[in-house]
């Protein structure tokens, strides 16, 4: 297991990481994203999609629970479950199928999922210190670790 701890002092900042991780991030199956409301969860996510190619608008999908992006050679399926009230509500989006199909997805508040979903490839932690973010990466799977290696 392997744990990073990176810094972002700004919002730009936190895209530009997402951005730097996207192509090692690419081939995973799950990056869970844990942390406060204002961590900068989504900000990360929209560098992320950035760096993948994505040019038009990324909004945290509250209400949809999931956003799907088909982008050259990866599909990106970004869930925000801070609205999930229980666990077995995940069902009904199908979870498994969205998991399966080689796609990567990137989930805010998995806490939120219970035990619906599977170890993540690799666990980020962002807390806010002092206006900044400092964020952690845990790796939980070999692909993970891989994954982690030789990250910016
Ligand atoms: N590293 C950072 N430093 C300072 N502010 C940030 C940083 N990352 C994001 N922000 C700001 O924090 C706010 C919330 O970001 P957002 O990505 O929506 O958080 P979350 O998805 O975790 O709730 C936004 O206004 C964004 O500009
Ligand atoms: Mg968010």
């Amino acid at each position: 297991m392997t744990t990073l701890e990176r810094r972002a002092a700004s919002e730009s900042a936190m895209e530009a990481l997402g951005a730097a991780w996207a192509r090692a991030f690419a081939h995973l199956g799950l990056v869970t994203l844990r942390g406060p409301l204002g961590a900068g969860k989504t900000t990360l996510v929209r560098g992320l999609l950035r760096g993948l190619g994505h040019e038009g608008a990324v909004k945290s999908p509250t209400f949809t629970l999931v956003e799907p992006y088909a982008l050259a050679g990866v599909t990106v399926n970004h869930f925000d479950l801070y609205r999930l009230k229980d666990p077995e509500e995940l069902e009904f989006l199908g979870p498994r199928d969205y998991l399966r199909k080689g796609a990567l997805c990137v989930v805010e508040w998995p806490e939120r999922a219970g035990a619906f979903l599977p170890m993540p490839d690799v666990e980020v932690i962002i807390q806010i210190q002092d206006g900044e973010r400092l964020l952690q990466l845990i790796s939980r799977s070999p692909r993970g670790e891989a994954a982690l290696s030789g990250l910016p």
